[in-house]
């Protein structure tokens, strides 16, 4: 049975940019064990409702609540201390470490040495390395992310999100520079992290998919959401129709 109370609420959100109404008076509900897909064109809104919930925006207006208590999410950190884990689109990675040291960024594995922290590489490694094994993945953990391509910029950026255990964790795009393959292997991950009691937002482009891995899926056009559906009761043609307001 799904506890079908929910876990993330946002309540009239909005967001400018200068002129830009990205998002406007957004109000919906992500249950526990859920995975709700997110979809809109280009520009709808997603990525920048995304980042409000991972604290690197400040909505101007409106309401998140987790587990029905309202909570103010001011920077990452909040979001973290929150258990909220999240994909970014553009990959938010800092190019000039490797993928071990930017999985553990800010939360290193530390043992006491004397007085000081001694950072733990190994069992940092150790632990990227099983991670990325289980996706049924393979990426050089020496090499700095900078270095690497697109797809396994991603790999790092999903095996960072699926590392620390969190309760909410939000994914944006996170397929897009996969190879079919690695996009196999994914799927199934996602759906074990929601059957573990993770509640997931997932935004993708690829409209198949998304009926395919959500329970509900939430259309936004143009800043403002049009419709929430059963992803069990649309289709891709319907689906489309809506995004660009056909229907
Ligand atoms: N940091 C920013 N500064 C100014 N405008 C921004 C910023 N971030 C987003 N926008 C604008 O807000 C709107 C929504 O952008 P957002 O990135 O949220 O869309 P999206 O739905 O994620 O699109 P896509 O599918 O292309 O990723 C767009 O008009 C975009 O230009
Ligand atoms: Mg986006």
């Amino acid at each position: 049975m799904k506890d079908e109370k929910a876990v993330l609420k946002l309540e009239r959100i909005s967001k400018k940019f200068g002129p830009v109404q990205a998002l406007k008076d957004v109000s919906f509900s992500l249950k526990k064990q859920e995975i709700l897909g997110l979809v809109g064109d280009n520009a709808a809104g997603k990525s920048t409702l995304l980042k409000i919930v991972a604290g690197v925006y400040s909505p101007d207006k409106g309401e998140i609540y987790i587990n029905g208590e309202k909570v103010n999410i001011e920077s990452p950190l909040d979001a973290q201390r929150n258990s909220i884990e999240i994909i970014y689109q553009d990959f938010m990675l800092t190019p000039n470490l490797n993928a071990p040291a930017n999985i553990f960024l800010g939360r290193e594995i530390t043992s006491n040495w004397g007085l000081f922290k001694r950072v733990q590489r190994n069992r940092m490694r150790e632990e990227v390395q099983k991670t990325i094994q289980g996706l049924g993945l393979k990426i050089d953990l020496h090499k700095l992310v900078g270095e690497l391509s697109g797809g396994q910029r991603q790999i790092v950026a999903i095996a960072r999100a699926l590392y620390f255990q969190c309760r909410i964790m939000l994914m944006d795009e996170p397929t897009a520079a996969l190879s079919v393959a690695a996009i196999k292997d994914f799927h199934p991950r996602v759906k074990k992290a929601r059957d573990n009691g993770v509640s997931i937002i997932y935004v993708s482009h690829r409209l198949p998919e998304v009926i395919d891995i959500c329970d509900r899926i939430v259309i936004l056009r143009r800043g403002q959401v049009v419709r929430i559906v059963q992803a069990s009761e649309i289709t891709i043609e319907d689906l489309v129709e809506i995004m660009v307001g056909a229907l």
